[in-house]
């Protein structure tokens, strides 16, 4: 094993990040009537009382204030086989992220996947800046989750899937 210091890394950083599975969200709300989403793997649970996940945007993203202004954030856990809506969720533009993804709309502004495993309907809890990142708390106010089904997962920039043993 030959450790290399961070401050040489560089580009490489994102490899090494890469090599850490996760799973995949889908983020969505409905603002003035406008669907905007955006797929993220940077994340993790934090709390159970308050219930919060934390999700590590870029500070350029362009989404995220569009999702910020939005006072319901819909989170999606992808499954296994929602691989290409989650090309399409970090696609370039905007207005089609979820063009014939099927997607519900729910009253609160969330907007949901089918089709995914796991549907969490939360509000903006707090945010912490972390570099070029920020980690974004959100809180879960609802969530439902499907029956069956395994998780897409995100490792070395791949989308694979989860082997059972
Ligand atoms: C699998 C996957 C995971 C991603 N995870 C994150 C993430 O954790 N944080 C983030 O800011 N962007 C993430 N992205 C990028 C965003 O989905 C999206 O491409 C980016 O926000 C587009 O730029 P924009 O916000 O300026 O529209 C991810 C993209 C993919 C395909």
């Amino acid at each position: 094993m030959n450790l290399v210091d961070t401050s040489d890394l560089e580009g490489a950083l994102r490899r090494v990040y890469g090599q850490i599975p996760s799973g995949v969200l889908a983020l969505g709300a409905s603002v003035s009537g406008q669907l905007v989403g955006m797929a993220v793997s940077s994340f993790s649970t934090v709390s159970l009382d308050p219930p919060l996940l934390a999700v590590n945007i870029r500070n350029e993203s362009t989404t995220w204030p569009h999702l910020a202004k939005s006072e319901r954030i819909g989170i999606s856990l992808l499954a296994h086989h929602q691989g290409e809506a989650g090309r399409q969720l970090s696609g370039p533009d905007l207005g089609t992220r979820f063009t014939n993804i099927e997607h519900v709309v729910d009253n609160s502004g969330a907007v949901f996947l089918t089709d995914a495993l796991l549907w969490m309907d939360a509000t903006h809890y707090d945010s912490l800046e972390a570099g070029d990142h920020t980690i974004h708390l959100l809180r879960l106010e609802r969530t439902a989750e499907a029956e069956i089904g395994s998780p897409l997962v995100f490792h070395r920039s791949r989308f694979t899937v989860v082997v059972e043993e």
